[in-house]
């Protein structure tokens, strides 16, 4: 098995970590399963399938993942993202680049990545030079300095699509914004909504609550999963707590309270576990309390949804439409530059987007 496809979708990759690990191996899983085994949210987009993609540029900055093939460098280092039974990663030919630090290596984190003793590359010249159609951003929570540094890098330089998974809000940045119109490159973020995630549960649990006429007072959800993000999140999340705040929010009175907790737990590994809790009335104001749980594999659950975004930016590409893809935004983003309060409309508007009924 190779990398191949007729009419590749060239993605390069900024944070060989877990994500990407999750990402890869399932591009591996569906090469080898077929486009249409179960598990993606969607089989075929405008024409385009999972297996269309091929990663062709990728950048890191620890010693046990620079100068490797991403084949090897995604189960390299910290990694410990879920590993796909029956699953090789084909050699990529993709050798993993030294990028600049910047802010994406906290004390912290100096425990989860050894940083590479080499100097960075020109990141915009590799990405002209790979042939990249867009930068997917997978860097730890709260490397804002490194975000803007790639995004840069991407629009002006390489003038190439630009896909925000982490929780920075560059999307919806009305600089960025400009200057992708200026570039006339599509924009998708901004940090990912996972494809059955903790957001996207308690999104739907409200939209229940609310068109059951409950009253909601105060909700909360507690997250704890043990990979290098959550350990992160535990110590810089202050980005993630603002992007899950703001997707619930819409969705309640604006006297409501709204809290998301994160905790590091090592044992658990990849594994996320969340756990929802709401505090409502229901008639005549008699309370009413609710409790839910979702463990899933947490990288895996980014992995897909990443699998869909690349296809949505591809047809922004193909279109040649620049500036954030709102549609595409508002159905896998925590944090859209617009948000559309009913995800069954936001759905909607996608599909009118793949349609061609809707420019963005
Ligand atoms: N379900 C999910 O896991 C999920 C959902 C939504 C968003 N996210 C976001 O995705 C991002 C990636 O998550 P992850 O679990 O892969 O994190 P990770 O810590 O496993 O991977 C981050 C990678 O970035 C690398 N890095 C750090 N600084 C760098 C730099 N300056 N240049 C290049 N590479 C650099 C690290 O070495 C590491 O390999 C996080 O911001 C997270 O919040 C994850």
């Amino acid at each position: 098995m190779t990398w191949q496809a007729d009419n590749p979708i060239k993605v390069a990759i900024v944070g060989v970590g877990n994500c990407s690990s999750a990402f890869i191996q399932g591009l591996t899983y569906y090469r080898k399963f077929g486009a249409d085994a179960p598990g993606l949210i969607n089989v075929d987009i405008g024409g385009y399938k999972v297996t269309d993609i091929v990663p062709v540029a990728a950048f890191d900055v620890d010693a046990r993942r620079v100068g490797l093939d991403l084949s090897e460098a995604i189960f390299s280092g910290a990694n410990i993202a879920y590993r796909y039974p029956d699953v090789q990663v084909p050699h990529s030919g993709v050798t993993v680049q030294m990028g600049p630090v910047m802010d994406g290596v906290t004390p912290a984190l100096a425990e989860f990545v050894e940083v590479a003793d080499k100097p960075p590359v020109d990141v915009a010249k590799v990405l002209r030079e790979s042939g990249a159609e867009m930068l997917l951003n997978f860097l730890p929570t709260a490397s804002a300095e490194a975000a803007r540094f790639y995004a840069e890098a991407a629009i002006k330089d390489a003038q190439i699509g630009f896909i925000n998974g982490m929780p920075e809000l560059i999307v919806c940045d009305p600089a960025y914004q400009q200057a992708a119109i200026e570039n006339n490159v599509p924009l998708i973020g901004d940090d990912v909504k996972s494809q059955l995630g903790g957001t996207a549960i308690h999104r739907a649990l409200l939209q229940l609550l609310k068109a059951r006429g409950i009253h909601v007072e105060r909700t909360y959800q507690v997250n704890y999963a043990g990979n290098t993000d959550f350990y992160n999140l535990v110590h810089r999340g202050q980005s993630k707590h603002k992007t899950k705040q703001e997707a619930l929010s819409t969705l309640v009175s604006p006297e409501t309270e709204i809290s998301t907790g994160f905790s590091y737990v090592e044992l658990m590994g990849d594994r996320k576990t969340a756990i929802f809790f709401v505090d409502g009335v229901n008639y005549g104001g008699a309370p009413l309390h609710f409790e839910a749980k979702l463990e899933v594999e947490d990288s895996a659950n980014f992995g897909g949804v990443i699998a869909d975004m690349v296809r949505f930016m591809k047809i922004g590409l193909d279109r040649g439409v620049s500036g954030p893809l709102h549609s595409a935004s508002a159905v896998l983003t925590k944090h859209p530059p617009i948000s559309i309060d009913e995800d069954g409309a936001a759905v909607q508007q996608l599909q009118e987007f793949v349609d061609g009924d809707r420019e963005r």
